[in-house]
């Protein structure tokens, strides 16, 4: 296992914009090095799903009180990160066109983003974590061992989701999820609370034409391991 300086397990902040891979990548390098894997968008996530689930209408008001109400939680089950929504496994509900519509306006009410992040903390307290997202390097951990920006070219981030999406029955156009992708980028980018940016210390890994053995090997080297 990898050791920060201070003989610490090391806190790893991966960002970057929608369909980059920094689940996949993530993931993989957590348990390369024998750490947790924090899917801080899973969270969001989650809250999107409730406040459908509760069929509640989706004003700004309905969904700060959904997230107060919600028990959010990551939960290691068999070696794989399920995600709880009080006591609902909702780890593949939360990945459908319908929360995926909802979930940024969702990440951009203050107070959604004050428990969430709170929880976040509270679980790279003790290092050895890689933990993903928009905020992790520049709010949620801004004093990270690793920080990485992971993107790829708008083509090759529509390509990758659209396989994904395709493989769960997903029935519309490449061009709907490339316009999706685009929006949601956007409000992400330029939302007032801790909004996606890449600060100047991370190193930005951009993954167009890489593949998925390649990217986790370079974030491995990134982490002071290129075993
Ligand atoms: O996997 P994908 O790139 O589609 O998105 P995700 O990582 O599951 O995140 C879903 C949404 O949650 C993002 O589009 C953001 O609106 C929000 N999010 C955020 O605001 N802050 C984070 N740290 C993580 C996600």
């Amino acid at each position: 296992m990898i050791m920060g300086e201070n003989g610490m397990k090391k806190t790893v902040a991966i960002d970057g914009p929608a369909g980059a891979g920094k689940s996949t990548i993530a993931k993989l390098a957590a348990e390369k090095l024998g750490y947790i894997y924090i899917d801080t968008g899973a969270m969001y996530r989650a809250v999107a799903w409730k406040v459908i689930d509760a069929g509640v209408e989706k004003t700004d008001g309905n969904i700060v009180e959904t997230a107060q109400k919600l028990d959010v939680r990551l939960r290691s089950i068999g070696g794989a990160v399920r995600v709880f929504a009080d006591d609902t496994d909702v780890t593949e509900s939360i990945r459908t066109p319908e929360v995926t519509a909802l979930v940024s306006k969702v990440a951009q009410l203050g107070p959604v983003r004050e428990k969430m992040v709170e929880l976040q903390r509270a679980m790279a307290k003790d290092g050895g974590v890689v933990m993903d997202g928009r905020d992790i390097a520049s709010n949620v951990l801004p004093n990270a061992d690793v920080k990485i920006f992971l993107t790829a070219s708008i083509e090759e981030r529509t390509r990758r989701r659209w396989k994904e999406m395709k493989a769960k029955g997903y029935d519309g156009t490449m061009e709907q999820l490339r316009e999706e992708i685009i929006a949601r980028d956007k409000a992400d980018s330029e939302r007032a609370i801790s909004p996606l940016v890449r600060v100047p210390e991370a190193a930005l890994l951009d993954t167009t034409g890489m593949t998925i053995e390649e990217v986790v090997q370079k974030v491995m080297e990134l982490c002071g391991d290129g075993r």
